[in-house]
């Protein structure tokens, strides 16, 4: 029998994880089934529990119970504990293993997909929920020369670079306050786009050569892909590169085994844009 794997999110209807786990489980011989499971707002505890009943052996979670999965697992990688959000789950006996594999996914699309290294870059993370919280710790593994956490709620960047202060000082504030600075990548990790907002990114905030990179994707360019173009970045990257890698991170992490990723981007990519 095939080994069990789902997505567990709400809404979870669009989530691309199957077609992209069925993909890597076809390229690489491992013989699994994957599938989007609908967990009610309230319920995800019990939709895990009836899930482990059923023979699954791992999940992926997304929005909006990467924090839950958190308190429901019964061990945690470090990354996960840092992050203080899971988003991939792993099944033995009566342990929850709980991983976060965003900020890796994130990296290994900069640096590996896009060739941007960040040893030594100047960071701006935009946001201070969840999403920028899960990215801090890696990014400030690949040594960049500051990071600065801008938000629209001032307070929660500074409470959220002084909880990474012991790893490197980060800078923090509102947006106001990036005022005069550039930056040589700046990372959307707001959720500005889903209230059809746009950020107030200020001019000259990039360095030449500069990288935007919004977490979000969509069809077409991002609205702050499309603001940041206006506003002199290099380059725009948009998240689809950053979905497949945090799930070949999951693939790798229940299955021992890493996929390539280039042919399952390339072909969201074309489905995206078709
Ligand atoms: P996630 O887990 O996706 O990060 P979240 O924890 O709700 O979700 O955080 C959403 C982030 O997007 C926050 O940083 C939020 O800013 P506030 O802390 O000031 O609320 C940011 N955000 C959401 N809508 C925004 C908007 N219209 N303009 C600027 N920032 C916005």
């Amino acid at each position: 029998m095939s080994d069990l794997y789902c997505v567990f999110g709400n809404p979870i209807a669009h989530s691309r994880s199957p077609a992209i786990h069925s993909a890597f489980a076809k390229a690489t011989g491992q013989d699994l089934i994957y599938e989007a499971r609908l967990a009610a707002v309230d319920g995800f505890p019990l939709a895990v529990s009836e899930f482990v009943a059923a023979g699954g052996k791992g999940a992926n979670v997304t929005v909006p119970f990467k924090e839950e999965a958190f308190r429901l697992a019964t061990r945690l990688s470090e990354r996960a504990a840092r992050a203080g959000a899971v988003n991939t789950l792993a099944f033995d006996g009566a342990e929850i293993f709980g991983d976060n594999t965003d900020g890796a996914g994130l990296l290994r699309d900069i640096t590996n997909n896009l060739g941007f290294p960040l040893l030594g870059k100047r960071i701006l993370l935009l946001g201070a929920g969840g999403a920028s919280r899960g990215v801090i710790a890696p990014l400030l593994a690949e040594k960049p020369a500051s990071l600065f956490i801008a938000n629209r709620s001032a307070d929660k960047a500074t409470a959220l670079a002084q909880a990474f202060a012991d790893m490197a000082p980060l800078d923090a504030g509102g947006f106001a306050e990036t005022a005069g600075k550039s930056f040589d990548l700046v990372i959307n990790a707001t959720s500005a786009s889903l209230s059809g907002d746009s950020l107030p990114l200020l001019p000259g905030i990039f360095a030449p050569g500069g990288l935007a990179y919004d977490m979000m994707y969509g069809k077409g360019e991002t609205p702050f892909l499309l603001l940041a173009r206006e506003q002199g970045a290099a380059r725009c990257a948009d998240g689809l590169g950053m979905l497949v890698e945090q799930a070949a991170e999951a693939f790798f992490v229940w299955r021992g085994v890493r996929p390539s990723t280039g042919v399952v981007l390339a072909d969201l990519r074309a489905k995206l844009t078709a």
